[in-house]
């Protein structure tokens, strides 16, 4: 069995003294590939992204079952920076202002010339790494034309791929020039099976292969709603670390004057134009003012951790996080009381440490194709949480019954839920943070990957 991504499980940064140092990372796919155990004895095949990445594979430094793919460093900028986070992620979520965006010139064609390059490149080791009748696991947006690449190499192999982001409805898909709409459908349907988070963009693709090239064809489709890692996460959640980072961050949100508890509302979020972080301080700041009541005695903890900074308009956007919370802090802000908390360093100690302590969760995306943070904190909170959310996150699928539905445009809605959920009474918080946290570890992220495994090779599922 083989797994290709973009992002791999490790990476590699280069220490003063010149030796490697390996990082694992998180995720889903992470956490369902080692749950499954070295002995699956799967090959993950991805990307050198950092020079630390290019230096092993020149070194010919490794992990067992991952091969990193050195694609010349421009050829990958243009494809991840350029078409995949730039085009592809900006369609799928929605996110053109479009009276200026998007423009498909010379240079996108380009670009897009890279991303081909950079598809063949996978579909190329894949398809060398292969044995015969092996099925391959290709993930998300970045590799749609890698299906139908392997598919021609390959054609003995079980092909599958899924998407960790929403798909695009068909009048915002054919924004897309036609050639290069058909060419990422058709790659695509390169694939055995196909699979989503939710049934919403499921049908959007769908919906999309019926448009514009004449359906689905051989290609079917499943619907697999990753969970949150409920063993992992209360396990690590628990660890000295984290519990030190508690007691930082209980001085940081300190008391009312009244000596009682403040409640904290937390947020942990790539800085991602998706996540609607901006609307959120907005939100928070109506509370503050149709609701003064709260003014010392709430703090809004949000973690904006770094994200695509090669790209221009998430810089800007993490300038705007930053100066939004900065000016709510400046106009409520008391010498006891600093009315936002906002984090900017990736610490994943802490976003548990604060996952812990949340009274209430915020998730309010304008648009995500699941959402792990609103599955993860309801399963870490020690006294339970409330959890507002977005009705556009593919976690509202599963969650929306026991969560406060918000319009996430909707300033002053999400203020009237954030004012829900504080004044919660505790016996019903804690019971609806109960059906929370069985709703969102209903798929462990192994058995989301059994799962797909065993419906690639024979159409069975497992769970
Ligand atoms: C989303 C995508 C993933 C991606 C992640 C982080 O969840 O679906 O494929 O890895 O964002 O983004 P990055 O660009 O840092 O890999």
């Amino acid at each position: 069995m083989l797994v290709a991504s973009n992002r791999g499980p490790v990476s590699y940064t280069v220490d003063e003294d010149g030796s490697l140092r390996a990082r694992r990372g998180g995720g889903g796919l992470v956490s369902g590939l080692s749950a499954i155990g070295p002995d699956a004895g799967a090959l993950w095949v991805c990307s050198a992204l950092s020079d630390g990445d290019r230096e092993a594979v020149r070194r010919g430094v490794g992990e067992d079952g991952v091969r990193m793919l050195d694609v010349p460093a421009d050829v990958h900028a243009d494809a991840y920076n350029g078409i995949a986070n730039s085009v592809l992620w900006f369609v799928h979520h929605m996110l053109y202002q479009t009276p200026l965006e998007p423009v498909f010139d010379a240079e996108f064609r380009r670009q897009w010339a890279s991303y081909e390059t950079y598809n063949r490149a996978f579909a190329e080791a894949l398809a060398e790494e292969a044995a015969p009748g092996a099925a391959v696991l290709v993930q998300d947006y970045h590799l749609t034309l890698v299906p139908g690449m392997l598919r021609e190499l390959r054609p003995d192999l079980r092909i599958g791929h899924f998407s960790h982001t929403p798909w695009a409805p068909p009048e915002y898909f054919r924004m897309l020039p036609d050639d290069i709409a058909g060419q990422v459908l058709r790659g695509m349907l390169g694939a055995d099976r196909l699979g989503f988070l939710t049934h919403r963009w499921a049908d959007a693709f769908t919906a999309c292969c019926e448009r514009f090239v004449g359906g689905l064809g051989d290609t079917r489709i499943g619907v697999h709603g990753l969970g949150a890692d409920a063993d992992f996460l209360r396990a690590r959640s628990h660890e000295a670390d984290v519990k030190e980072r508690m007691a930082a961050l209980r001085e940081e949100i300190g008391a009312a004057p009244d000596g009682g508890a403040r409640k904290a509302i937390v947020r942990v979020d790539r800085t991602e134009l998706s996540k609607n972080i901006v609307r959120g301080l907005l939100a928070y700041r109506q509370l503050l003012e149709d609701h003064p009541e709260w003014r010392e005695r709430v703090v809004h903890v949000a973690f904006a951790y770094p994200s695509r900074q090669d790209l221009a308009v998430y810089r800007d956007y993490t300038a705007e996080v930053q100066r939004v919370a900065a000016e709510i802090n400046e106009r409520y802000g008391t010498p006891g009381w600093r009315p936002v908390a906002l984090h900017v360093k990736d610490d994943f100690a802490r976003s548990l440490a604060a996952y812990r302590l949340a009274d209430v969760a915020l998730v309010n995306p304008v648009r995500d194709g699941m959402n792990l943070v609103a599955k993860e904190m309801p399963v870490v909170s020690d006294a339970g949480c409330a959890l507002v959310l977005s009705r556009e996150a593919g976690a509202h699928e599963e969650l929306g019954e026991d969560a406060i539905t918000v319009n996430p445009y909707d300033v002053v809605d999400t203020a009237r839920a954030l004012h829900e959920a504080l004044t919660m009474g505790p016996a019903e918080r804690t019971e609806r943070s109960k059906r929370l946290a069985a709703a969102a570890t209903a798929l462990p992220p192994a058995q989301w990957f059994l799962d797909q495994l065993n419906e690639l090779r024979d159409g069975t599922a497992s769970g």
